[in-house]
């Protein structure tokens, strides 16, 4: 993918991280955008020829259009975006504050929505993909998770309307819904292996995804020219978990 550059929200840590630096090693030039500026450079430091960093609130309109910005002034066209980044706090129906709802559709749903519209020009150009990103505990109801939930199912609607509109530009939008072992769920792992075997046991591929090798290569594909006739789809990278019909 040595033509290809893209923008990746959230890719100090996480599957983010891994997005950013699964795409450099295929040749693609990478601008990783987080609010954790020192995950982020040292990010940067990995592949400075590949990988650009820049510190960022991704639910802020003019970060999305100065991510746009450098993207294109750094690598000279932009090709794809991964607008992976998304803040939630978990808790019961009835408990969640307005400040839950704002940061779960500030960060997932606007952060999305304002990172499309502000590359839309420059993937006009390119006849470029964008991968969005929902989630398993969305398209299953998980209790705890509706602030979260609610927020990941806009963004599949606004993708799949976002498919239709832009196909005729060329434009190409799909959703990956992930389920991965990041640094996060792997310090929780260690301190309750019962809960994990137990969450484990339900994926019928029998482990959480590794971010790199399980979850990466599948947003490449959806940014490469090898999934040209796919736009408007959910593809679940969860080992099974939740199977589409
Ligand atoms: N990990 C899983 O198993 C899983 C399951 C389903 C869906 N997802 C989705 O996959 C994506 C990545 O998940 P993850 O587990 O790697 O997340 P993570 O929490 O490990 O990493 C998220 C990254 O986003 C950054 N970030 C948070 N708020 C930001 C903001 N306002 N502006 C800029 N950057 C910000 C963080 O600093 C961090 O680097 C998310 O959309 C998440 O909802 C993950």
């Amino acid at each position: 993918m040595k033509d290809h550059t893209a923008i990746v929200t959230g890719g100090a840590a996480g599957i983010g991280h891994a997005i950013t630096t699964e795409l450099a090693r295929r040749g693609t030039r990478v601008l990783a955008v987080d609010i954790d500026a020192e995950a982020g450079k040292a990010l940067a430091a990995m592949d400075p020829d590949r990988i650009a960093f820049m510190e960022g609130d991704i639910s802020k309109e003019e970060v999305a259009r100065a991510a746009v910005a450098r993207a294109v002034s750094t690598f000279g066209k932009l090709t794809g975006l991964v607008n992976n980044a998304h803040a939630s706090r978990q808790k019961p129906l009835l408990e969640l504050a307005p400040d839950d709802w704002a940061l779960s559709f500030d960060t997932g749903f606007r952060g999305t929505l304002n990172f499309m519209k502000a590359a839309h020009p420059e993937l006009l150009k390119t006849e470029g993909a964008i991968v969005n990103f929902g989630s398993g505990a969305a398209l299953n109801g998980q209790p705890n998770q509706a602030a979260y939930a609610a927020a990941k199912e806009a963004i599949r609607g606004l993708s799949r309307v976002a498919a239709n509109e832009w196909a005729t530009d060329g434009i190409r939008i799909n959703v990956v819904c992930p389920l991965a072992l990041t640094e996060g769920v792997a310090k929780w792992k260690e301190a309750h292996p019962d809960q994990y075997d137990e969450i484990a046991a339900k994926v019928p591929l029998g482990r959480l995804g590794d971010p790199q090798k399980d979850i990466a290569p599948v947003v490449a594909f959806l940014l490469s020219d090898d999934s040209r006739y796919m736009t408007g789809q959910t593809l679940m990278a969860d080992g099974g978990g939740t199977m589409l019909r």
